[in-house]
């Protein structure tokens, strides 16, 4: 965020997330460029109700107009924790009716989870905080991916390992997991210098004083610093036939394709050699798949020994950003990584990011 112009005393961060102040145009700009959050959500009101028709009293205090569009439906999420107003359902429909009736929109329409529009309404201890999601569909849908296998990673995440990595311009990155090609696709915007938010619409679009003027100037100036590599800086591979189908599925529109090596092969017969002839060691990203996780699982343990005795023969020197379940995967791989904690969509996973 202080890449984008934001100062660090204008940042208040909270659990979950990062509180500023900020105009369109740089939510906007925020957008299109950070990497790693879930969404912008912006903060229309705060205040305290204890029943319900204090709570519509102060949904109508507020001008709808300004923030929705008048043939819109918002869907309506409400977490309520030690407050009077306890039923979230009931607080989503009473919240819903109030808004539609001041945008002269006809009651009685569901609530859709489809909906352009999504008002985030958190009520603790009585305080109501209402937002209003500017993104639409989550930050890490790059708006590329067509094409899933099983146990895709989320972009976000795997765009915060390559950074803890220090992925860089010169760096060569060699993804012998690729599934669906999370990782190749972050190198490749990041190699391209292509804002993760480039491809893809998001909710602020369609909201009330959008203006599209500022919207593709802030785009245009993000295609004019793109930088095309003429070679291939990044090897794709997998064992799975349907994996290799999926990832050049996923990017084969995309001017960054030809940076992006793909082979369909078995990790354990790769050597670097093949891919780097002058020796230049770069960085391994790693999203083994996690099968079935037993106690004493001997066939889990052998795959960790192959796995870590492959690379100690084969990458020496090269660095490595590595996804497993549990800190304890991490130490049965027994490499000097540093272990990062991550939170994959509900599910705890550990990050080992370190040179082999
Ligand atoms: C968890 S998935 C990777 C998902 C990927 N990061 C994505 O976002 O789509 C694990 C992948 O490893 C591949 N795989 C498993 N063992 C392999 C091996 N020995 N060599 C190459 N690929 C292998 C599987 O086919 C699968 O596509």
């Amino acid at each position: 965020m202080t890449d984008l112009g934001f100062s660090v005393p204008d940042l208040t961060p909270m659990a979950g997330g990062i509180e500023f102040n900020a105009r369109p145009e740089q939510i906007m700009n925020a957008s299109l460029h950070l990497k790693t959050p879930l969404r912008i959500l912006m903060r229309l009101a705060r205040f305290k109700a204890t029943s319900f028709s204090a709570l519509e009293k102060k949904i109508t205090a507020l001008d709808w107009k300004l923030h929705l569009p008048v043939n819109g439906c918002p869907d309506i999420r409400v977490t309520a924790k030690k407050s009077r107003l306890y039923h979230s359902g009931a607080v989503a429909q009473r919240i819903q009716t109030t808004i539609l009736k001041q945008l002269g929109i006809r009651t009685g329409l569901k609530a859709d989870r489809n909906a352009d529009h999504t008002l985030f309404v958190r009520a603790d201890h009585d305080a109501f905080t209402l937002s209003l999601d500017t993104t639409g569909a989550p930050f890490f849908k790059r708006g590329i991916k067509t094409e899933l296998t099983p146990a895709p990673l989320r972009e976000s995440i795997a765009s915060a390992m390559l950074t803890w990595a220090g992925f860089s311009k010169d760096d060569i990155l060699i993804d012998p997991m690729c599934g669906s090609g999370t990782f190749s696709i972050e190198a490749a915007l990041s190699h391209t210098g292509t804002p993760p938010g480039y491809y893809r619409s998001f909710a602020f679009e369609t909201l009330p004083g959008f203006s599209q003027k500022t919207w593709q100037h802030l785009k245009r100036q993000a295609a004019e610093t793109r930088f095309l590599p003429s070679h291939p800086t990044i090897f794709a591979s997998d064992a799975d036939a349907g994996a290799i189908t999926a990832i050049k599925e996923n990017i084969k529109n995309r001017d960054f394709a030809r940076l992006i090596d793909i082979r369909h092969t078995d990790f354990f017969t790769i050597h670097p050699d093949q891919i780097s002839s002058r020796g230049k060691k770069g960085l391994i990203a790693l999203n083994p798949p996690y099968g079935k996780r037993l106690k004493h699982d001997t066939r889990q343990r052998d795959f960790y020994r192959d796995l870590r005795n492959k690379l100690r023969s084969d990458f020496k020197g090269w660095r490595l950003a590595i996804i497993l379940p549990a800190p304890d995967d991490l130490k049965q791989l027994d490499l000097k990584l540093k272990s990062h904690p991550i939170f994959h969509g509900g599910v705890e996973a550990v990050a080992g990011i370190g040179v082999i």
